[in-house]
């Protein structure tokens, strides 16, 4: 069973859901921590290998590094698929809407494809800020929304406080990390989860399996843990500089891993090391 893999096999049939999937064509590619001509030789090498799905957030501040390139790129605004992220600090009146427009001005776009809440407010309250986010929908800043780094109890929360597709929410997800509580939920409330650290920032790479795995397969260990992801039925965002990488981590519709093989993975995810904790504060009470 090569070939692309349903993700939304899953979830309830929402157009919005269908068309958020064809075009992520399940891979994104991130752009954190990358600036300047380091960010434009790597989107350009991603675009080239048939990235379309960009993600960057507000946060990276790399909006305007990337504007140019996709401007420059040749590529119909039609066929890119782009999606960023306010952060917590501008979850206010006065300076959500505000702070999207900034992102269109140095994305040199007129419309988002996904904007995404970077980070769940650290007090919980998450209604205030889903409600600022559905307003710069209405205002037509953006086609979808999502969230990110939210709990299965915010999912619930999320589905409770609106009908309106959540096309993602984007989440640290790799093997190493038991994410089973937060899958169980994006099923129950059909908002499905994309992967971020989805190497592990290298950390997989010590792990036996993934290098026995490759040579079984006769792919690279990270195209083993690419596929991972996407069997449990999650989109990939990757990020590398290097153009081995780039191309080796988009390439990954021609092979399936067994069911065999997805358990012996499922085994490390018992390891529980979470990577972006370490570095947010204002991280919520995660699930696990
Ligand atoms: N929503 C959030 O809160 C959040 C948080 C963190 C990240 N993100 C997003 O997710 C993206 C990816 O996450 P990440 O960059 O933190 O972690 P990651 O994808 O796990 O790791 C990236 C690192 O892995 C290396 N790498 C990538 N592909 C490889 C391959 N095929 N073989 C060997 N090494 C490889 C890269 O190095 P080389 O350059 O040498 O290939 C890079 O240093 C980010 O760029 C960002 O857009 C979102």
């Amino acid at each position: 069973m090569a070939g692309s893999v349903t993700l939304i096999f899953h979830f309830k049939s929402i157009p919005e859901l269908d068309v958020y999937f064809q075009q992520q064509h399940e891979r994104a590619f991130g752009t954190f921590p990358l600036k300047g001509e380091t960010l434009c030789n790597a989107l350009t090498l991603a675009l080239d290998v048939g990235y379309r799905a960009i993600v960057t957030a507000q946060m990276y501040q790399n909006e305007a590094d990337i504007g140019p390139v996709l401007s420059a790129c040749g590529i119909a605004r039609d066929d890119l698929f782009i999606t960023s992220k306010v952060p917590n600090d501008k979850f206010t009146d006065a300076e959500f809407v505000v702070s999207v427009e900034k992102s269109l001005e140095a994305l040199q776009i007129d419309k988002l494809d996904v904007l995404l809440l970077h980070w769940p407010p650290a007090n919980g309250a998450i209604e205030k800020p889903l409600e600022l986010l559905l307003q710069a929908q209405q205002a037509g800043l953006c086609s979808h929304v999502g969230v990110s780094n939210f709990t299965a109890e915010m999912l619930h929360r999320t589905v409770k406080f609106t009908d309106t597709p959540i096309v993602t929410n984007q989440v640290e997800f790799h093997p190493l990390l038991n994410q089973d509580t937060l899958l169980k939920a994006a099923t129950e409330t059909g908002i499905p989860l994309s992967s971020y650290c989805s190497v592990a920032r290298g950390e997989v790479f010590k792990q036996p399996l993934f290098t026995e795995l490759a040579d079984n397969y006769n792919v690279t260990a990270a195209q083993i843990v690419l596929r991972w992801i996407l069997q449990k039925g999650v989109s990939i965002n990757t990020m590398s500089t290097k153009a081995e990488n780039i191309r080796a981590n988009f390439a990954l519709l021609h092979f399936c891993l067994s069911h065999v093989d997805m358990a012996r993975i499922d085994q490390l995810t018992h390891t529980n090391c979470r990577l972006v904790d370490k570095q947010v504060p204002w991280a919520p009470k995660w699930d696990i």
